[in-house]
């Protein structure tokens, strides 16, 4: 039986990580999840790969960071064996870099990588995590786009956690979710969970729009040769993150700061004391 965890000590671990994510671009859909729904998140990805090798593509929220950091801190007692995010974000990836050099995470790595282009050759992963542009403006295809990477990443063998909108109310979650079933099915994977609505997050304009988690898993023999292929496809890059915003960066650079965690200069000034 597993152990129970020690609540105060899972939050306060994960507010370590929350102040340590880089200011989210909306532009680009960078739009965090919030800290109770990360703890609960985190815990779920721990046991689910544990002991695997997991590929995150993207990672804004971190939640590669806290599935490590609990684990590390023996707040959970099982977990991946192996850990990497390719983000196209390069204060992302040095922010997880940064955090498992400070905190010793041996088995936490970040990589910069557009995942328009051809997904690097690296040793096979055994699942992989996204949470994606939700595709409200593409019918899912930011979606479809990110879990092809994860796909290839495993060698379209093993299991994939795919985290998008999904709300009662509005049409194109739904639409997304059969757009990202179909898309799976049609490469060999049959959805094995769905856990729905289950995470909020830092969003004004829609503060209670929730995703799932869609679990997928390869079907038995499912292992296919890899040809991985830069995205070009005008139909699959238009409105990719939102109504006509399509991708224009290939890669966000960081501008090196010494205050990682603080207030930016530019945020404040001081009014003086007067002196008499
Ligand atoms: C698009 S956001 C989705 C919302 C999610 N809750 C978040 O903020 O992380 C997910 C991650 O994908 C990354 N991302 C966006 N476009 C990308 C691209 N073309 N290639 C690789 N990563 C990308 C973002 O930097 C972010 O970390």
């Amino acid at each position: 039986m597993t152990k129970p965890i020690d609540l105060k000590q899972a939050i306060n671990a994960i507010s370590d990580v929350v102040q340590n994510r880089p200011r989210p671009l909306r532009e680009f859909d960078q739009i965090y999840m919030k800290t109770g729904d990360m703890v609960m998140q985190s815990e779920f990805v721990a046991s689910w790969a544990d002991a695997k090798r997991l590929a995150f593509i993207g990672d804004g929220d971190a939640i590669s960071i806290c599935v490590a950091y609990l684990q590390n801190r023996g707040i959970i007692d099982y977990g991946p064996s192996r850990i990497t995010v390719f983000d196209f974000d390069e204060r992302i990836v040095q922010a997880v870099k940064r955090f498992a050099d400070k905190e010793r995470l041996e088995h936490l790595d970040a990589t910069l990588y557009n995942c328009l282009d051809a997904f690097p050759s690296v040793p096979k992963f055994d699942c992989f995590y996204t949470n994606p542009p939700w595709g409200a403006s593409n019918n899912g295809e930011s979606v479809n786009v990110f879990t092809q990477r994860g796909m290839e990443a495993i060698g379209y063998d093993g299991h994939g956690l795919v985290v998008i909108a999904d709300d009662e109310e509005l049409d194109w979650p739904k639409q997304v979710l059969a757009s990202a079933q179909s898309f799976a099915l049609d490469r060999g994977f049959y959805v094995s969970r769905m856990a729905p609505r289950l995470h909020l997050y830092h969003l004004d304009d829609a503060p209670e729009l929730r995703s799932c988690n869609l679990a997928i898993s390869a079907l038995p023999g499912n292992g296919r040769a890899i040809a991985s292929d830069p995205i070009t496809d005008p139909q699959r890059l238009a409105n990719f993150y939102g109504r006509s915003k399509a991708p224009r960066a290939r890669y966000i650079r960081e501008r090196k700061t010494l205050n990682y965690g603080m207030a930016h200069d530019d945020e404040y000034h001081l009014e003086l004391m007067d002196k008499t």
